[in-house]
């Protein structure tokens, strides 16, 4: 076969390497437009795991890259001024020109010919003359362009500028971030060390910090120079070098996150950064170009014909991209909204840049560096209060909101029923919350309970609106409070444009079969076509809702319960002012952000009238209607928190979703998570983070990295009332309580445990 490799970096040099080992016939061409060892960039970062891989497919090879391999297992993060270092991470790094010229001389070796300083012009006038064209020509690929309407390539050109600069500066013990604040912002550096004498040293900042320094105009010198004063205390007087002298201009550049949809047209294949890029902070670009062009090698002799292979080929690969490109995004958002965290300790911040790309979980954290972890986590319960020296996870540390104190972090997230009989909680409700309350969680919410029979969602739902309901509940609670350590909040809530539906488990959201009653919201928008349409509120209606919350919150009050919870999520009545989906108004309540705030902020005043100073009140937000910019996005539910939180609201409780029919959700574990995150961390109001959270390392990870205070679990505690106990017995905790009636089943658990027979729980 005929074979032209389009760019000689590692994907095009490493395929015709490949293929030569398979077939020594095949005719392969490398055509590269640099001379051979003019490489640019320093540096790149490899893994022991991606290097055993290479060895399975040319030992030859991947015994020279190791020779010239630099080891490092540290992290360390600079940051004001501590500078905290990890352990357990294992890396290694080989400067790119080396690597390049040791695939260079391993190709000319099986009788690969190499053609430098070939600029390619067209890839059809390759694509007539050879049997197969590879294009493997970078970043920036030029063919991928040629033939843009076959690859349909998705650029995400992203908001941060970086430079890649090296440096005689030693940074052999770790892989180092530093982290800089400037007169224009804050900078930092990626650094790590590649052969005996030489870093890469990556610059990066916020494209507004960029635009202050005015880097842009610079050229490559000037703009060095200020970044050795930036890093001046972690340069020892080393120089910062370039070997970009081709590039005109400054060098710096955006990163642009490539994703092809297809990856092939008649004989041309596009691979390595032509087909797919991810970010370099993740350090797996060549890895994914190396491993790519081996998959390819490998279906191009495996298949009958090209089509096949390529279809092999790019169905392999690309599940491997988007595994690769989903980390690397995290990593790469988490550079992008660094100052964000700016406020963390360093403990705190350097945990949360060590789990930014989501692949190194809690427990993993401790494989790699159980005196780090621990050190960690002795901060996390030192700050939570509890006595010096106590290390446990954070899941298990307490926390406090006014005079409540909870004993953990764990919350039963409010989870509707749908077995109340006309408002009332009945037997179900006694033994459900009764149990979930012994299972361990320091906080229990009970469902959204109706403030009118209005107000329901449903026929089953329940109320706080009538003498019996305040009894049931009064019995529940005076359980929970007799028996269990658990803390138990009310959620009142309006049904609003979603009220008079069935049950859950039948048609949800679906008006009744009959007996429906009248609807109100902020206007007069149906939740669907088959819905009511609701009628829009009056100031009568509004007075008189208010007033409903009001005698439900003194109710919920008498009833015992410990804390209150607005329900101001989900489409329903509140929820319906604050989206603007289902917001037409235009009094004061609609409109503005300020105006659609104002009806639950009336409501949540005099709700806090008549609470208890001493009790906390949270708000439950939906802080994204998944409809683009005509609903909430997280930025304006940044804005929703702060109002909440100027107002006195103690803890906001982010979900996200179900205010519109039209929403596009993009599920994953924790994710709603970040809209936690971003809330906390730009207010610093308290947060709760909710949505498929459900292994004790993810609610570890989420506490250690400061993206919420509390972390609620629905439907994880429907199928486990003791979660929280199992998870404890499971990760070896054995300072939870549990009833005492138990202690025989906990004793055996603690032993299968310690065996590695968690019954189920992941840790
Ligand atoms: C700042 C930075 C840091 C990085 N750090 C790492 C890291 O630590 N670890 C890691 O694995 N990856 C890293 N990468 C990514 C890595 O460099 C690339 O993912 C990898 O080089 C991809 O290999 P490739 O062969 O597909 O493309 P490239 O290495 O870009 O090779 C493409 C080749 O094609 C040539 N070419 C392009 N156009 C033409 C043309 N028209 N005619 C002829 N020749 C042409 C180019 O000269 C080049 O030699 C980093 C990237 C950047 C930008
Ligand atoms: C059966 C069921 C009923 C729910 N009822 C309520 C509710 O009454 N109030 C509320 O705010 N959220 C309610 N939710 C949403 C949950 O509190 C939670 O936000 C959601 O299920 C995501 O968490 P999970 O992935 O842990 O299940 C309900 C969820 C389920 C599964």
């Amino acid at each position: 076969m005929r074979i032209v490799c389009l760019g000689g970096g590692p994907a095009g040099l490493y395929f015709a390497i490949t293929m030569k080992l398979k077939n020594p016939d095949h005719e392969i061409v490398v055509v590269e437009r640099n001379r051979p060892d003019d490489t640019f960039g320093w540096g790149v970062v490899l893994s022991d795991e991606t290097l055993e891989n290479l060895a399975r497919n040319d030992p030859e090879s991947a015994a020279a890259i190791r020779a010239h391999f630099a080891y490092w297992d540290d992290i360390a993060v600079s940051y004001r001024g501590t500078r905290t270092v990890s352990s357990g991470h294992g890396f290694c790094g080989i400067g790119r020109r080396t690597l390049l010229l040791l695939l260079q001389a391993r190709a000319r070796e099986l009788g690969v010919e190499l053609r430098f300083q070939t600029e390619v012009e067209n890839a059809a006038d390759y694509a007539d003359k050879f049997d197969l064209v590879v294009a493997a020509d970078g970043l920036n690929s030029r063919v991928r362009r040629e033939f843009a309407d076959q690859f349909n390539p998705e650029i995400d050109v992203r908001k941060c500028k970086f430079v890649w600069l090296g440096t005689h500066q030693k940074f052999d013990d770790a892989f180092t971030f530093i982290f800089e604040e400037t007169e224009h912002g804050w900078v930092w550096a990626h650094a790590y060390q590649f052969d005996d004498d030489t870093a890469t040293f990556i610059v990066e900042c916020a494209e507004e910090t960029w635009q202050k320094f005015g880097f842009g105009a610079m050229s490559q010198q000037e703009s060095i120079a200020i970044c050795e004063r930036i890093f001046r205390d972690h340069l020892d007087g080393h120089p910062l070098m370039t070997n970009a002298h081709h590039i005109r201009g400054s060098a710096w550049i955006s990163f642009p996150r490539v994703l092809c949809e297809r990856w092939h047209y008649k004989n041309i294949v596009l691979l390595g950064d032509a087909a797919a890029t991810a970010h370099f902070s993740i350090g797996s670009g060549t890895k994914l170009a190396l491993e790519s062009a081996v998959a390819l090698a490998n279906y191009v002799e495996s298949e009958p014909t090209l089509e096949a292979a390529f279809e092999k080929y790019e169905d392999e690969r690309r599940v491997q991209v988007l595994r690769l490109q989903s980390a690397a995004r995290n990593s790469m958002e988490w550079f992008e909204e660094v100052e964000r965290y700016f406020d963390l300790d360093p403990v705190q911040f350097n945990y949360s840049l060590l789990t930014r790309s989501q692949r190194i979980s809690h427990e993993n954290l401790r494989l790699r560096d159980r005196r780090w972890l621990e050190s960690a986590e002795a901060w996390f319960q030192q700050r939570a209060g509890t006595p010096a020296n106590v290390v446990r996870r954070p899941m298990f540390a307490p926390f406090q909101l006014r005079d409540l104190r909870l004993k953990n972090r764990v919350v039963v997230s409010p989870m509707d029923q749908y077995k109340a009989v006309d408002g009332c909680p009945t037997d179900w409700h006694f033994v459900h919350y009764g149990e979930r309350a012994k299972g361990g969680a320091g906080l229990l919410y009970i469902e959204m309970t109706c403030v009118s029979a209005q107000g329901r969602i449903t026929p089953g739902c329940t109320g706080l609106y009538a003498p019996e309901h305040e009894v049931a509940w009064k019995r529940i609670v005076d359980f929970v409070h007799r028996e269990t350590e658990a803390r138990i909040c009310c959620q009142l809530g309006h049904s609003g444009a979603k009220g008079s539906t069935q049950l859950g488990w039948e048609e949800m959201d679906a008006p009744l079969p009959a007996g429906n009653w009248p609807l109100i919201s902020a206007s007069a928008i149906p939740w669907s076509p088959k819905n009511q349409v609701p009628r829009a509120m009056t100031r009568a209606d509004m007075d008189r809702v208010t007033a409903e919350f009001v005698s439900a919150a003194e109710m919920a009050d008498r009833a015992g319960f410990d804390m209150l919870e607005l329900h101001a999520a989900h489409g329903y009545l509140l929820s319906s002012f604050i989206t603007p989906i289902t917001n037409d108004r235009t009094d004061e309540y609609g409109g503005s952000l300020e105006n659609r705030m104002r009806y639950s902020l009336e409501v949540f005043h005099a709700v806090r009238k008549v609470w208890p100073e001493e009790k906390p009140i949270s708000v439950r937000i939906s802080a994204h209607d998944w409809v683009g910019d005509r609903g909430v996005m997280p930025a304006e539910a940044v804005e929703i928190a702060r109002i909440l939180q100027a107002e006195g609201v103690d803890i906001c409780n982010v979900s996200a979703g179900q205010t519109s029919r039209q929403a596009k959700p993009v599920y994953g574990r924790m994710f709603q998570t970040p809209f936690s995150d971003r809330i906390r961390n730009e207010t610093g109001m308290a947060t709760m983070a909710v949505g498929n959270i459900y292994e004790p390392d993810h609610v570890n990870s989420i506490l250690m990295a400061g993206r919420a205070d509390l972390v609620c679990l629905a439907r994880p505690h429907l199928s486990d009332p003791y979660w929280t106990l199992h998870a404890a017995a499971a990760l070896g905790d054995h300072e939870e309580a549990w009833p005492e009636p138990y202690w025989p089943g906990r004793d055996q658990l603690w032993r299968l445990a310690e065996r590695g027979e968690t019954s189920g729980m992941k840790v």
